[in-house]
């Protein structure tokens, strides 16, 4: 693979032919052919799907379903079974509404992590402060996580009471960058717990396969897998869907209010999620990020990042002063997904940080979001993230940088 030739297919890097980006976890860089379809449809596509019997509007009504379809593929899911969503926070968060409010009852329990991503923590946290205010009592209850940075599922298990109705997992960590065996939970999932997991980070970076899994939920964002910002995806299994009721609905065709009856009716759960005007750009753009993805074959990109990770743990593993938090530094074998993070004894990150954008090198510095990010006796740490584009010249680049910026702190 000739990541210097995928480069090529990102306008990004034309504008900034020496920049060397390396913070993909963040967000991803986009491809031509992602902008050519956003281009296309604010300037000759413009419409509302599904309300007017214009042939423009029905046509991308038809198109939407293609996106549909294609992302049904994506993650082995049936096309029933996919809502488009402004991103993974917005995923979370109709998700959990929807499961607070027609689906846990009081006593129940949620399995989650406190270091996973804010926007997946705080939900939960949120939904059960307004349960409590009108009576109904949940209990959060945290799982701890290996040292190696996977979620320890062994925990999971001795922390399944007869009370714990659903797990919340993330399945790529995006500060230790280990994936958690999230299909060691289906025993749980055969007894009826719902998994939930955030496929934020691994989407675009594995393959990632709703059965294979074993989710019953499942979310992410199209922006860190080369799509438009503004697009997501929120999975739910079909069985479940019957067992829920949206509570985000209005405009469009997932729902409808029936006089006769009083009552919202919906097409089905995850299409109910999708009322009013979506962002109809944002989730065409779905559709060439994903045949980009397809295109270069999720196996060629995991060894694509597995080499980098290599070359980024190895190189930084010789720079004194470099410490790893948990995730590297414990990996039985060399490999992963790219994303690394570290701190430099005695030099504050967001130095180094700033030190960096000076050399035209980004990355991330901070905590990354990790929900008890105000409690947590860590320091800031440096996060380096790598994507399909990026080349060993680009991690040569980097370890040299931070090499002389250890030995001399500014
Ligand atoms: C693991 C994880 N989950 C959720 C999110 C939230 O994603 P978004 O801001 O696109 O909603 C992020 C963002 O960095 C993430 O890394």
């Amino acid at each position: 693979m000739n990541a210097g030739k995928i480069k090529e297919s990102f306008p990004f890097f034309t504008a900034h032919p020496s920049m060397v980006y390396l913070d993909n976890s963040a967000t991803t860089q986009k491809p031509q052919a992602v902008i050519d379809v956003l281009n296309k449809y604010i300037v000759e596509e413009n419409a509302n799907a599904g309300r007017s019997s214009y042939t423009l509007s029905s046509r991308l009504s038809r198109r939407i379903e293609k996106v549909r379809e294609k992302v049904a593929d994506f993650i082995g899911a049936e096309t029933s079974e996919v809502a488009f969503t402004a991103g993974a926070t917005d995923s979370f968060h109709k998700a959990i509404l929807s499961l607070g409010f027609s689906y846990l009852k009081d006593g129940d329990e949620v399995l989650y992590a406190l270091d996973d991503h804010k926007s997946f923590v705080s939900a939960w946290f949120q939904l059960r402060d307004t349960l409590a205010r009108n009576g109904t009592r949940i209990t959060l209850i945290p799982y701890s996580r290996r040292q190696n940075g996977d979620a320890d599922i062994e925990d999971i298990h001795r922390k399944t009471t007869l009370q714990t109705k659903i797990i919340a997992i993330t399945h790529l960590h995006n500060t230790y960058g280990a994936d958690s065996d999230v299909h060691l939970l289906k025993d749980l999932r055969e007894k009826g717990i719902i998994v939930f997991v955030d496929a934020t980070q691994s989407i675009g970076h594995m393959k990632v396969d709703v059965k294979e899994l074993g989710a019953d939920i499942m979310a992410f964002s199209g922006h860190k897998m080369f799509a438009s910002p503004g697009s997501g995806v929120l999975f739910v299994d079909k069985e479940l869907q019957t067992k829920l009721i949206p509570l985000f609905v209005g405009g469009g065709e997932g729902s409808w209010v029936s006089a006769a009856s009083s009552k919202v009716e919906f097409v089905n759960f995850c299409r109910a999620l999708e009322s009013g005007t979506l962002n109809y750009p944002a989730i065409l753009s779905l559709d060439p990020a994903i045949s980009f993805i397809n295109m270069i074959g999720l196996d060629e990109i995991e060894a694509h990042l597995g080499s980098l990770t290599v070359q980024l743990i190895q190189g930084l593993g010789k720079i004194p002063g470099v410490v790893f938090p948990p995730g590297p530094k414990y990996w039985t074998c060399l490999g992963g997904y790219g994303i690394v993070a570290f701190s430099v004894e005695g030099v504050n990150s967001a130095e180094i940080g700033y030190a960096l954008d000076q050399e035209n090198i980004m990355v991330r510095t901070g905590l990354f979001c990790r929900a008890d990010e105000k409690d947590t006796r860590i320091d800031g740490l440096i996060r380096v993230s790598v994507h399909i584009y990026n080349t060993e010249d680009d991690i040569k680049n980097f370890l040299s940088a931070i090499g002389r910026l250890a030995r001399n702190p500014c």
